[in-house]
């Protein structure tokens, strides 16, 4: 079960073009393109006739005909052409188009009822237009695993003091309280570590010496995406109602996990920093970081889930769970009122 009338992450926009995509996205088969003007388009990936792909088919101009007897369909999804019965097109002969929209360099798709589909439902990327701040290209990655996992590891601060131990591990990491809130899209668990040294990945990036006050921001909101923010302050200015100084460094991994179905993901990321906006190698330095990061979450979430589905004994839950059970059970929720409300 996913909550679907939500916007997803269908991809990268750079990876659509005037060719047609066979993507699996929910368990569902769609087929995606652009439109001659650039516009994306989204359809059921199956012709009501025997159920060919149409991405199996040829794309003709706007409209995309279907590779086994032609029938022709719109981005609205419509018939437009039956060859071989040029005037008795089935009125059956329709398939579903999903919104689809460009933004912030991803293509977002509405997986639920389409009037519902509002782009203002967008997840909003503050200061993405401020020139003041830096992205990396980004990536993505597919992990054999139920996208919950990737979920937890995304409210879980903790992990990283064994995971990534050269990178965002550090001390603290591994035993510091933790603070858990609920908000009105998801939960935060966050931790203030004070008077210690950067961990590894951001030794290199902040712009002062000396031990830091470090802020671990760990945010999911429904249905999967996680704002990671990391705050980096000379030690002593830190802390939860502190104004950022003038050093202060802050770098946001932003994470979009879009179930492929229930035992696969698609995680795309990007990472926005408030320093060097113009520098392509720090940029480049932080993407290759980060995805190596991701790679060892990857080994890591494939074993859980693997584990997890086959368990010889009970699992337990450890208090660093808590922000993940509460964000599983807000999820859970909406997923309920969404099939009966
Ligand atoms: S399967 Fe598509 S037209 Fe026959
Ligand atoms: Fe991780």
């Amino acid at each position: 079960m996913f909550l679907r009338n939500c916007w997803y992450v269908a991809g990268w926009s750079k990876d659509f073009d005037r060719s047609l995509k066979a993507e699996t996205l929910l368990g569902e088969k769609i087929v995606f393109y652009r439109r001659a003007d650039g516009t994306p388009v989204a359809l059921e990936d199956a012709c009501p006739h025997r159920k060919l792909p149409l991405s199996q088919g040829n794309l003709r101009g706007d409209t995309v005909e279907c590779g086994y007897h032609g029938l022709t369909f719109d981005c609205t999804g419509a018939c437009v052409a039956a060859p071989t019965q040029p005037d008795a097109i089935p009125r059956r002969a329709v398939v579903h188009a999903y919104p689809v929209v460009d933004r912030y360099r991803l293509t977002w798709i509405w997986m639920g009822d389409p009037a519902l589909a509002d782009p203002a439902l967008i997840f909003p990327i503050e200061n993405y237009d401020n020139p003041a701040w830096g992205s990396s290209d980004g990536g993505v990655l597919d992990i054999d695993c139920n996208y919950l996992w990737v979920c937890d590891n995304l409210l879980d601060p903790s992990h990283v003091a064994w995971v990534h131990v050269t990178s965002f591990a550090g001390a603290g990491t591994d035993d510091e309280p933790l603070e858990v809130a609920r908000t009105d899209r998801g939960v935060i668990v966050s931790r203030w570590i004070y008077g210690k040294p950067p961990s590894p990945y951001y030794a290199g990036l902040v712009r002062f010496d000396g031990p830091c006050d470090r802020l671990q921001h760990y945010e999911m909101f429904l249905p999967g995406i996680a704002l990671n923010k990391s705050v980096y302050t000379p030690a002593g200015t830190g802390g939860p109602d502190a104004p950022p100084t003038p050093e202060t460094y802050v770098n946001i991994s932003y994470n979009f996990m879009t179930p492929i179905d229930g035992d696969r993901t698609r995680y795309f990321w990007f990472q926005h920093r408030n320093t060097d906006p113009q520098d392509r190698e720090i940029s480049d330095k932080m993407n290759a970081g980060a995805r190596m990061a991701f790679e060892e979450d990857r080994t890591v979430l494939e074993a859980v889930h693997r584990g997890m589905k086959t368990p010889r004994t009970p699992a337990i839950d450890l208090g660093l769970d808590a922000g993940a059970k509460l964000f599983r059970q807000m999820l859970s929720r909406a997923i309920i009122a969404e099939v009966a409300p």
